[in-house]
């Protein structure tokens, strides 16, 4: 006999409720960066908008971070630990392949036994968490969920690599997002193509590398992702606006994937955004820390005062996969 299955149902509208970031508090300027490969801060300013970036440093760890940024989102929303439902990390930089970090920091945190796991979608993780939460809050699969994007990949990059050790940073960032009157979260625009999943990598998988005694780095083939990043991206992000109904001039703030200036840049020209739209640059000193480095720039340009709670953000990432997630969001 086929049963009658009741249906989830949640709340009409979902919007992100609070930000948080967490800075590492080594930093690392382009002089340092000297040391490790042949390089000068010119050449990376000019080619990144890199200035300096963060690390790591003492008693600073991946889940320290997420704790740190997850626990500060928890309090700015004004939610209590115990009533989220359910915990998303997104991340590719943490070294466990069980049990999941969301499940970790979901104990750690005080949530009475939320969902948790994690995510992998590289510089997309935290917009395809936000997709996720959206999604969930609106099914009734949870009220409250607590999405982290955040990576220690001053771990994996290699210092010796003149393609890539310049580029990668730590850090971490979050967001509660729950029920709300208005819609505060457009449709998600996301997809992949891993017909380029080697133009950003790790270069050798755990077997291999312990066998070799080899560490598995980031690797990236900087041109095939700079080519994709100013193209596909530049007509995904024009896609997210048109899904979610915005045009540029109701933009009040765009905010990238920080992954270069420079595709920053190329991404502005395709949108034709009007010069009244704040657009994020946290990349110039925080490097880009891939899932964290949404988060942390949304974080900042509401605390440097450039942005204000309530306004109309453009937000997305893209990176190894290929892969790639948009949003039009009300900031918090
Ligand atoms: C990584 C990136 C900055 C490299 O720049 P590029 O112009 O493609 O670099 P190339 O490898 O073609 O080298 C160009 C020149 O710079 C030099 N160069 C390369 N790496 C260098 C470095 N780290 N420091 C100084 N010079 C460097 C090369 O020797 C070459 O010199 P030449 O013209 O005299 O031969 C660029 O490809 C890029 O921004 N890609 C996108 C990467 C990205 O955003 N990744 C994150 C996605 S999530």
């Amino acid at each position: 006999m086929s049963a009658v299955i009741r249906p989830s149902s949640g709340a009409e509208f979902a919007r992100i409720l609070s930000i948080a970031g967490y800075t590492p508090s080594r930093m690392v300027d382009n002089h340092e960066m000297t040391n490790y490969i042949e390089t000068s801060d010119e050449w990376i300013q000019q080619r990144t908008g890199i200035i300096e970036r963060r690390w790591v440093g003492e008693g600073e760890d991946l889940e320290q971070m997420s704790f740190a940024a997850g626990k500060l989102a928890i309090e700015r929303s004004g939610i209590a630990a115990a009533d989220i439902d359910a915990v998303i990390v997104a991340t590719v930089s943490y070294f466990h392949q069980t049990p999941s970090l969301a499940a970790i920091l979901a104990h750690k945190l005080g949530t009475n036994g939320a969902a948790a796991f994690d995510i992998s979608a590289a510089c997309a993780g935290f917009c395809y968490g936000v997709a996720q939460a959206d999604a969930l809050v609106r099914s009734g699969g949870a009220r409250y969920v607590l999405v982290i994007g955040s990576e220690e990949l001053s771990r994996m990059t290699n210092l010796n690599d003149r393609g890539t050790a310049f580029i990668f940073a730590d850090g971490a960032g979050a967001a509660v997002i729950g029920p709300s009157e208005t819609n505060g979260i457009g449709p998600v625009v996301w997809g992949s193509d891993g017909g380029q999943a080697g133009a950003i990598y790790q270069t050798a998988d755990w077997p291999t590398a312990v066998e070799n005694a080899d560490w598995p780095y980031l690797g990236m083939n900087g041109r095939d992702v700079f080519k994709w990043a100013t193209g596909f991206i530049a007509e995904a992000a024009k896609a997210t606006l048109e899904a979610a109904g915005v045009s540029p001039e109701d933009l009040d703030a765009f905010i990238p994937h920080q992954a270069n200036n420079r595709i920053t840049d190329a991404l502005l020209r395709s949108l034709k955004l009007p010069e009244h739209v704040v657009v994020a640059r946290t990349i110039k000193t925080l490097g880009n820390n891939s899932a964290a480095s949404v988060p942390m720039a949304m974080d900042a340009v509401l605390a440097s005062g450039e942005a204000r709670s309530g306004q109309t953000a453009l937000i997305i990432g893209f990176g190894a996969g290929l892969v790639y997630a948009g949003q039009v969001v009300t900031l918090p």
